[in-house]
């Protein structure tokens, strides 16, 4: 049998929110790279503040809550469901999901620190 996978990302809705930029200095970095490998160094840097900075309050950042929610809309059991993060950054979307119920929760990012600390959140079946 073939489980459907469900495949969820935060950054076209990151793109669309326009969390705004000039709060987030390494925001407006990764916006204006050019290439992957400075797009990695970027989010490599910003790992270890990523999270105190976007749940400050004023940034609203309600993207994950969204995307998990939207990702197990049409699940009647998300404990069944087999679900990509793509570029799962610290884990948000992975903590959101876990806790609507989600167990098998593969995550993938280019950054190595935001894949460690999505590691810590201990929400992922796999992180590469
Ligand atoms: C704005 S963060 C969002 C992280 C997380 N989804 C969230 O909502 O907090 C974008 C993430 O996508 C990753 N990323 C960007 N381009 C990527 C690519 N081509 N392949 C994999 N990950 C990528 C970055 O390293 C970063 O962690």
């Amino acid at each position: 049998m073939t489980l459907p996978v469900r495949i969820v990302s935060t950054s076209l809705i990151n793109m669309l929110t326009q969390i705004p930029a000039n709060n987030l200095a390494y925001l407006a970095q990764a916006r204006a790279s050019l290439n992957v490998q400075d797009c990695m160094t970027i989010y490599d840097k910003w790992a270890a503040t990523y999270n105190d900075e976007v749940r400050d309050e004023a940034q609203s950042y309600v993207a994950p809550v969204l995307v998990a929610q939207v990702a197990l809309k049409s699940s009647n059991n998300p404990a069944k469901s087999v679900i990509l993060d793509a570029g799962c950054g610290t884990g948000l979307v992975g903590q959101a999901l876990a806790m609507a119920g989600a167990k098998a929760i593969d995550g993938l990012d280019l950054s190595p620190a935001m894949l460690t600390v999505a590691n810590q959140t201990g929400s992922y079946r796999s992180l590469a």
